[in-house]
């Protein structure tokens, strides 16, 4: 039995579908239940050829024995799950928590106008702000009052309970990361809630005292959409000549860069009570460990870079990411 839990630890877009997609094909785990936000979230899934860009469907899809379920904390667009099922072809295998709150389109309306959160935050535009202000007034729709979304509903709480009785092992999958948290991070350039560990186990209903591991995701270097703070952040000539450009998966803005920081890897280890840290894109940094899969492969400063992010943090690097695949990556877990 096992409740896994994967958190971001920057600002987001660490690469967690990445980490979530071989976890779910290495590890064979009953269920992948979805916490976080909202469909805020862009989660990058590269398998066998196909990129997948996914907002609100578990990253671990991948695996066709997996039961995918999103829990209550966590706003749901009807139009882009729907849309999401398809692309995916999980019809017979979602759920959706009763209690999930619904986006609807004024919500992205006030998210994508208004001067304050557009322009201001740099919100996604997704209506995820909206929407759980109106969840905290109390008006907001629930799941169970769709009829498109009747076929999935179920009690993510209840069926994650009930597997961890029958001593299943189960993933949760958080969205955005700590320092996008609306209690611990750069406030006011957050998200609407909590993304902590803690709010992940809240949004699926599951009990702290269930949490077998915390695997906190850190990219290689640092990146940022939107708004605020980022220390040390390079010119986007400086992003573009080390290789670090990327563009948003939900809104294609350009993410603003920088070097990997270790007072922030600290932060969040700290937050979220790291057991375990997931290294992603480590290809980017030193290209001579594109697609390694045995730690053996990674040398000189790639490794030091790995020795001093377990030094400065107290926690081991588990799993180190070295390319976009699912099955890119060396998987050290057996070693800790
Ligand atoms: P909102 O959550 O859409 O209101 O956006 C608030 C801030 O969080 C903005 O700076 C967004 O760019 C950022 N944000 C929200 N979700 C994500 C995510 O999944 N990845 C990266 N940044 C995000
Ligand atoms: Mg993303």
């Amino acid at each position: 039995m096992s409740f896994s839990i994967v958190a971001g630890g920057f600002w987001g877009d660490e690469g967690k579908g990445k980490i979530l997609s071989y976890l779910a094909l290495a590890d064979n785990p009953a269920i992948i239940a979805r916490a976080g936000v909202g469909p805020n979230a862009g989660h990058t899934i590269e398998f066998e050829g196909i990129v997948y860009k996914l907002r609100l469907i578990p990253s671990g899809f991948i695996n066709p024995k997996i039961r995918l379920l999103i829990g209550a904390g966590v706003l749901v667009n009807p139009q882009v799950f729907l849309s999401e099922l398809e692309t995916t072809k999980t019809k017979d295998r979602v759920g959706v928590d009763f209690q999930s709150g619904i986006i609807e389109p004024s919500h992205i309306e006030i998210d994508s106008t208004d001067a304050h959160l557009k322009n201001k935050i740099g919100s996604t535009g997704s209506g995820c702000g909206p929407a759980n202000m109106d969840r905290a007034l109390r008006k907001l729709k629930l799941a169970r009052e769709i009829p498109e979304l009747e076929p999935y509903l179920t009690d993510v709480s209840i069926e994650i309970d009930d597997a961890l009785k029958a001593g299943k092992n189960i993933i949760a999958e958080g969205s955005q990361a700590i320092l996008l948290s609306l209690f611990h991070g750069s406030y006011p350039y957050v998200t609407s809630k909590d993304v902590s560990a803690a709010a992940i186990c809240s949004d699926l209903g599951v009990g702290p005292t269930k949490v077998t591991d915390v695997i906190v995701v850190l990219k290689s270097f640092v990146t940022r959409v939107g708004t605020g703070e980022l220390p040390g952040e390079l010119s986007k000539e400086e992003t573009e000549k080390r290789g670090w450009t990327e563009y948003g998966s939900v809104t294609g803005r350009l993410r603003r860069a920088a070097p990997f920081n270790y007072d922030l890897a600290r932060k969040a280890v700290r937050l979220n009570g790291a057991t375990q840290i997931a290294l992603t894109k480590l290809d980017i940094l030193y290209p001579d460990t594109a697609k390694a899969n045995d730690i053996r492969q990674i040398r000189g400063e790639a490794k030091e870079f790995i020795s001093r992010i377990e030094e400065e943090t107290n926690v081991k690097v588990s799993m180190i990411g070295t390319g976009p695949c699912a099955k890119d990556i060396i998987d050290l877990r057996e070693n800790i």
